[in-house]
């Protein structure tokens, strides 16, 4: 078996890492940066601290807050023409997914010209991007330290995959100071998409044995810090272990690739503009169910790293109680039941399905499916 193994070159995470990270972006040499980040954060003041601290290394930068949630072509080229307005030399994403991913499009485009439509599919680009650092507020897409970039297509009603090894973050700063004001709702979706991402590639045709490692310490820490982190926010000891474990499921998926979850999520998403880790979240048991006929065994140990008892089990009861942990975890954190509640549409299920076999993140699913099979998984999480 032969693997590449993605991660950025430099990752300083840990309470209070912030200033650490801050020299560390002093070093690079840069001297103007475009924020990347959204209005709340923009609003809550956070944007502007990083400001000071990076005026304290000696960078000026200038403020893009236009990253929406599930960021747009239209977000994407929006924050490019400020960039080469304000001839910035390096980007630096605040926040979740919504700004990393929209950052990567702009830094992307910065280096290989064109629009970020034209590097949909994997490994598209031809140059490294503008030098990128992902300073991350949520537990966690891993978008911080990931070569995946997702961004809709309005026109279109798609989300796009681009993954592509030149989105790759140059550093990536998890403090989990910076993640105590997540409301719950976040921190549960947030925290079951990084649950997602270590089941879906345990499960991956791609997987290995070191995302195998790092996939499985994700869901021992995910099942053991979410229902506290959601519980109690201010908990720093649960916001770090989600913070070390989203990035662990991050390690995982990053180098084994996801599945149909996400591939049928990301559908979900750029239709009706719905929250990424909500909709993974009530797809997971679904598409797991799916999965169980060849992958049984896999999430048997799914189910024993989620903390079931799964002594004297055969391979399909472990999978039935990995499947039952993960309804549990989502009904524990107050995910919604199904796609119903989400207000998606029964009659839009034949082109959701059709765009999600279309998905990038489906090629290592472990179970192939056809349009039919997509659309009785859709149905059946509804
Ligand atoms: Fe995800």
């Amino acid at each position: 078996m032969t693997s590449t193994f993605f991660i950025p070159a430099v990752n300083i995470m840990g309470t209070g890492c912030l200033d650490e990270a801050m020299t560390a972006i002093g070093n690079y040499g840069f001297t103007k940066a475009l924020i990347v980040t959204d209005q709340g954060l923009a609003k809550a003041g956070v944007a502007t601290l990083i400001a000071e601290k990076l005026a304290g290394q000696g960078i000026e930068s200038v403020l893009f807050d236009g990253a929406r949630p599930n960021p747009s072509i239209a977000n994407v080229e929006a924050g490019l023409a400020m960039l080469q307005a304000h001839h910035c030399d390096c980007v630096i994403s605040l926040g979740g997914g919504s700004p990393h991913d929209c950052a990567k499009g702009i830094a992307l485009c910065a280096t290989n010209g064109g629009t970020i439509a034209d590097y949909e599919g994997v490994d598209q680009s031809s140059k490294p991007q503008l030098p990128l650092i992902a300073i991350n507020t949520t537990a966690g897409t891993a978008s911080e330290m990931t070569r995946f970039c997702i961004i809709t297509d309005e026109a279109r009603h798609v989300k796009m995959a681009i993954v592509d090894r030149n989105v790759t973050p140059l550093l990536s700063v998890n403090d989990p100071a910076l993640m105590v004001a997540m409301p719950m709702g976040l921190t549960a979706a947030t925290g079951m998409d990084a649950l997602t991402h270590a089941i879906e590639a345990y499960v991956s045709t791609a997987a290995n044995p070191i995302t195998d490692a790092c996939a499985l310490k994700a869901i021992e820490m995910i099942s053991r810090n979410l229902r506290q982190a959601v519980r109690e926010g201010s908990d720093l000891v649960a916001r770090e272990n989600m913070a070390y474990a989203q990035f662990l499921a991050g390690m995982a998926f990053n180098n084994a690739s996801l599945g149909f979850v996400h591939a049928m999520a990301h559908q979900l998403g750029g239709f009706y503009d719905l929250p990424h880790g909500v909709c993974n979240a009530v797809l997971l048991p679904h598409v797991q169910s799916f999965n169980a006929m060849v992958c049984a065994e896999r999430l048997a140990v799914v189910a024993h790293a989620m903390g079931a008892d799964t002594r004297g089990m055969g391979p399909e009861e472990g999978a039935q109680a990995a499947i039952a942990a993960i309804r549990t975890l989502a009904r524990e954190v107050e995910i919604p039941n199904g796609l119903r509640d989400l207000g998606a549409k029964l009659h839009d299920i034949p082109v959701l399905a059709a765009n999600a076999l279309k998905d990038a993140c489906g090629l290592t699913n472990p179970r192939a499916a056809d349009q039919r099979q997509i659309e009785e998984i859709f149905r059946n999480a509804f």
